[in-house]
This record gives structure tokens, sequence and C-alpha cells, in this order.
């Protein structure tokens, strides 16, 4: 099977799909891999690294795609949705591509893949399972972004994270809350922590306790009086809207002590929760940060403005979107990692054989044979009804 590695076409993407050190695990398991020259060359892997490994240099983009059985990309089709239109026509029918593709929240644009004959299995529909865990690319860069941002915040403080004694006088340690405590949210809570920072987690869900206190933060238990909708597979619920507004107000008053506050609650397929209001906002001591990770979900904050970093008073909230692309080098690797993982799960003999019962091939499927197979990216007017699998 020839695997085809394109270059990223999304604005400022800096990640690639696979690094040179996924190749002989690959090869091992039957699997070529040709790359678009270039494909590397932001994340810090150059061509040359591929062909050392057993990749083939592509002449063109073109022939790449006549070439491959399988693209595998970083972003493509809702996950891209301009730049990634370019390469419709260069894709065949019985094709597969893999990448974030985002089927729940853009089905429009998985709609032409279909029609092209492209089977699309999208990376983040991996299922959150013991099995799949190195396949789950959203948890790889969730822990990035996680790390990333807790850097942001550093940079944006006009104060030290650390409790510094010098000659100069005592400097007292930052206080920063982490909102949401997945794996966004825990790796925050880690970085802050080394980084010297008086730390406190905060999650809906009561079994987050553990994981924030073991990590040695202290975790906000809010007095939520109204019901609080359960979830399943570690995931929270969505919450109704006086759940909402009672969190709103019980955080605000956590905030209000705050020099940092990462937001990273989210609920899968979702808007993102707003659990910080303006008043919180305007609570905040001057000079306060808020990153807020769920801005591209519409924003944990409700001033946030995804890809702006804006002030409101004295605090500055930074509306974080692609963080993990700029670690593109770790980012990739851990990127690879996980779609290597997921090639050498899928290829039996050469080829991915559809409409078995493997759980996680069925999880992630979304175009195949012709049709939008994935019941909940289906729904839009005239697309084909939606085959069982
Ligand atoms: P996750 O699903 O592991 O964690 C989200 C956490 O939010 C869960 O623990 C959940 O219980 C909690 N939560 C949900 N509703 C809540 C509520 N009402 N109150 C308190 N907690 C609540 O998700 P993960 O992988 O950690 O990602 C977090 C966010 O970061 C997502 O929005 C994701 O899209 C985003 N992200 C952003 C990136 C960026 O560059 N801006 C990159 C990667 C992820």
């Amino acid at each position: 099977m020839i695997v085809g590695l394109p270059k990223e076409t999304y604005p400022q993407e800096r990640r690639v799909a696979l690094a040179p050190a996924s190749l002989a695990g690959l090869a091992k398991a039957g699997i070529s891999v040709v790359v678009e020259a270039g494909a590397g060359a932001t994340a810090g892997f150059s061509d040359q690294s591929y062909v050392e490994k057993g990749a083939r240099l592509a002449a063109s983009r073109q022939e790449l795609f006549q070439q491959a059985d399988v693209i595998v990309q970083v972003r493509a089709a809702g996950a891209n949705p301009q730049a990634a239109q370019a390469d419709l026509e260069l894709f065949r029918t019985g094709q597969t591509l893999i990448a974030l593709a985002e089927p729940l929240s853009r089905p429009q644009d998985v709609l032409p893949l279909a029609q092209r004959g492209v089977t699309l299995l999208a990376l983040e529909l991996i299922p959150r399972i013991t099995r799949a865990q190195g396949m789950d690319v959203l948890s790889s860069m969730a822990t990035l972004a996680g790390y990333k941002a807790v850097l942001l915040a550093a940079d944006n403080l006009p104060r030290v994270f650390p409790l510094l004694m010098t000659a100069a006088g005592t400097l007292s340690p930052a206080h920063m809350l982490v909102i949401g405590a997945g794996v966004a949210g825990l790796t925050a809570i880690a970085v802050g922590r080394r980084l010297g920072a008086v730390v406190e987690g905060y999650d809906i869900r009561p079994e987050a306790a553990e994981q924030v206190q073991s990590l040695g933060a202290r975790f906000v238990k809010l007095p939520l009086e109204t019901e609080v909708a359960k979830g399943t597979g570690g995931y929270a619920a969505a919450q109704a809207d006086e759940v909402l507004l009672r969190q709103r107000q019980l955080l605000g008053e956590v905030i209000a002590r705050q020099d940092v506050v990462i937001a990273t609650a989210a609920v899968p397929g979702r808007k993102a929760p707003v659990l910080i209001d303006r008043a919180a906002v305007e609570a905040m001591a001057d000079g306060s940060v808020i990153v807020d990770l769920a801005a591209e979900q519409g924003g944990n904050c409700e001033l946030t403005v995804a890809g702006q970093t804006i002030r409101h008073g004295g605090a500055t909230i930074i509306g974080a979107v692609n963080l993990p692309s700029s670690v593109p080098h770790h980012a990739s690797q851990m990127f690879s990692h996980n779609v290597s993982a997921l090639l050498t799960h899928l290829v039996k003999d050469g080829r991915i054989v559809m409409g078995g019962g493997d759980e996680i091939l069925r999880s992630i499927t979304v175009c195949h044979d012709g049709q939008v197979v994935l019941p909940q990216a289906a729904q839009s007017p005239g697309q084909p009804q939606p085959k069982s699998q």
C-alpha cells in the first residue's frame, strides 16, 4: 500500500501528518510512503530525512495524489475549508483520506469528498477507548495546547509565576485557575505548577478532583444546588442553562482571586460552555490573563474572540487557536505516532478492509462508497441517505 504525504495548505499550519521516524514501522507493515517536496519543512523534517527512511519524493502534488492509495493530512475538508477545495479534483474514486476533517461541525465540507468516491476517515472521531489511546490525535494535540497555553499566559502576565525571595524583596507567586480538567487542563495544571504558580483546578466531573490533586493543585468544588447532567465515557454532558448560570456566578468568586485563568472546558461536538462572564473578567486584578483554549468552539469566556488577543479593562483575553501548530516539531511527532498506529491497525494484507466489525474503523468512517455514512454528518438537505455499515 502507498501512503501519500502532501504539504499542508491550511494558512499558517506548520505541522505535517507523518514524521520520518514513523516510516520504518510503516514499512514493516507493508506500507510505503510518497512525500511531496517540502511537506515536513516547517516542522523541521527535510525531504532528505524522509528519503533516508525509505520514502520516495513525488515529482508534484498531482503525481502524489495519482500514486497514493491513502492520503494522510493534518487538516482537510472542514478543518481546512477554503484551501482544501483545490485538492478535490486530485482525489480519485476508491482513495482513502485520513485527516482532521470537522465532519460534525462542518458536514457540508465532507459531502464533496463523498461525491468524489473518497473514503474519509476523520481523526477527531477516534474513540477514547484504551485500545485506541495510541491513535488519539485530539489528546496528543490537547496536551501540547495545555502546555503552550501556560507559556502564553506567563508571557503576557506582568508578574512572574514562582515565589522568589531575593535581596530586592519577596515576589509572591502567581495564582492560576484551570477550568476543565481534561487532557489540556491537566497538562496546564502540571506546567503551571512546574513554573511555580499556585494552581487551582475545576471541572464539573467530580471524579476529576483526584487527578487535579495528584498534580499538586487544589480542586475547586462548587456548591451547585441545581441538577448536574452526567456524561459518559469520561466526557462531561452539556448542562442546562440554569446550571451554567449558577456555575458562572460561583466561578466568578474564584476567578476574582486569580492572576491567570486557563479555560479548557469542552463537551464533544457542542459549543463550549460559557463559564466566565463579563462581570467575572471585570472583577479580576489589572494585568490578569485569560487563555481561552475553547475559542474555536465559541469560547469559555463570553468576551473571547477566536484568534485574537483583546484587552477588557485591566485583563488580557487570548482567544487561542491552533496552538499545536506553534510547536510543530513535537506536534508532528505525536500526530505521526497516532496516524501510524491507526494505519498499522487498519491495514491488513495491503489494504483497509471496510465494513467489518472493527469499532475504531466504524467510529471514524465519515464517507464511503459515494455516500456520507456518518449519521451525524449526513443531515444536510439534498444529501444521500446514510447507509448502514
Ligand atoms: P477534554 O474533553 O479532555 O476536557 C474537557 C473538560 O472540560 C472535561 O474534563 C470536561 O469534564 C470539562 N467540562 C465540560 N463542561 C464543563 C463545565 N460546564 N464546567 C466545567 N468543566 C466542564 O478536552 P481536551 O482535549 O482537554 O480539550 C479542551 C479544549 O481545548 C477543547 O475545546 C479543545 O477543542 C481545545 N483545544 C484547543 C486547541 C487550541 O489550539 N486552541 C488545541 C487543542 C485542543
